[in-house]
């Protein structure tokens, strides 16, 4: 019988990524939207795992985290993987700070947990567009590329031996300006004051800070990862840089 992979979160980009690649490993996928939580209990009876991803920027991602970890305990499942990001413990980004406690809730939980540590996606970059940039074109950042993190996410839920894991994944290391330029992109350097009066205009204040804060620390500090996880765990190389 297919192991069955509860996906909180399961309906938006990272989720229909983590499904997908669940899928193709013979697994079933169960992805769970905001509408799951009128009985978590019961959405995740009979699933041999759970994979938590919460939403963007949320306000409190310790008691997100925890309601899942409660809801698992109670539903009989012990095997819990949390989507958390690269550098969770960084004080000057509230959101990160979220995950951290977020982390800390899932080593606390007696489940057996494994953290997945993906930097910035490279599909958050369009291809062939204008990308307006609110930090600095030279920042460094590990770059993960949203397949190759979703196939790690499904061998880290289907294999055992990860219990107790934490991996930070990257697929490349380039700075934000090389990695428009390979998807063809061009980048407009805006200053967060202009990002705040156009894209952050109709945003939660909270949202439109936190966001904020993010793009004062990539610009002074990008956000770097290792990529040698993610080589290991796909066991081949991961997606390169694209160059057109
Ligand atoms: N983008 C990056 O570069 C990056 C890098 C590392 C980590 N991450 C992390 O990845 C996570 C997921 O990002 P994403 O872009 O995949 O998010 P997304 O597309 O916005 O998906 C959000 C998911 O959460 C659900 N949801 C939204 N509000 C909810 C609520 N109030 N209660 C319960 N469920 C709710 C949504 O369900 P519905 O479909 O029902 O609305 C959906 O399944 C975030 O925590 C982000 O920090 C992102």
């Amino acid at each position: 019988m297919s192991a069955r992979i509860a996906v909180v979160g399961g309906t938006g980009k990272t989720g229909r990524a983590v499904c997908a690649a669940l899928q193709g490993s013979g697994a079933d996928a169960v992805p769970l939207g905001r509408s799951a939580w009128i009985d978590l209990v019961g959405a995740l009876t009979g699933c041999d795992a759970v994979y938590v991803i919460a939403p963007n920027m949320h306000a409190d991602e310790a008691a997100y985290t925890e309601a899942v970890v409660t809801a698992a305990q109670r539903a009989g499942v012990s095997r819990l993987v949390l989507h958390s990001v690269a550098s969770p413990y960084v004080p000057a980004m509230p959101h990160h700070v979220g995950k951290a406690q977020a982390e800390d809730v899932v080593r606390r939980s007696g489940l057996d947990w494994s953290v997945l540590q993906p930097g910035v996606y490279v599909q958050n970059f369009a291809p062939g567009t204008t990308i307006r940039l609110p930090y600095r074109a030279e920042a460094p950042f590990g770059f993960a590329d949203l397949d190759d993190v979703a196939l790690v996410a499904a061998r880290v839920l289907l294999e055992q031996g990860h219990e107790g894991a934490t991996y930070e994944l990257a697929s490349f290391r380039a700075t934000a300006g090389e990695l428009a330029g390979s998807l063809g992109s061009r980048v407009e350097l805006v200053r967060p004051r202009q990002w705040a009066a156009a894209e952050g205009k109709g945003l939660e204040p909270r949202v439109r800070d936190w966001l904020l804060a993010m793009f004062a620390y990539y610009d002074r500090h990008g956000l770097p990862v290792g990529t040698l996880p993610m080589r290991v765990l796909l066991e081949r190389a991961p997606r390169a840089l694209v160059r057109t």
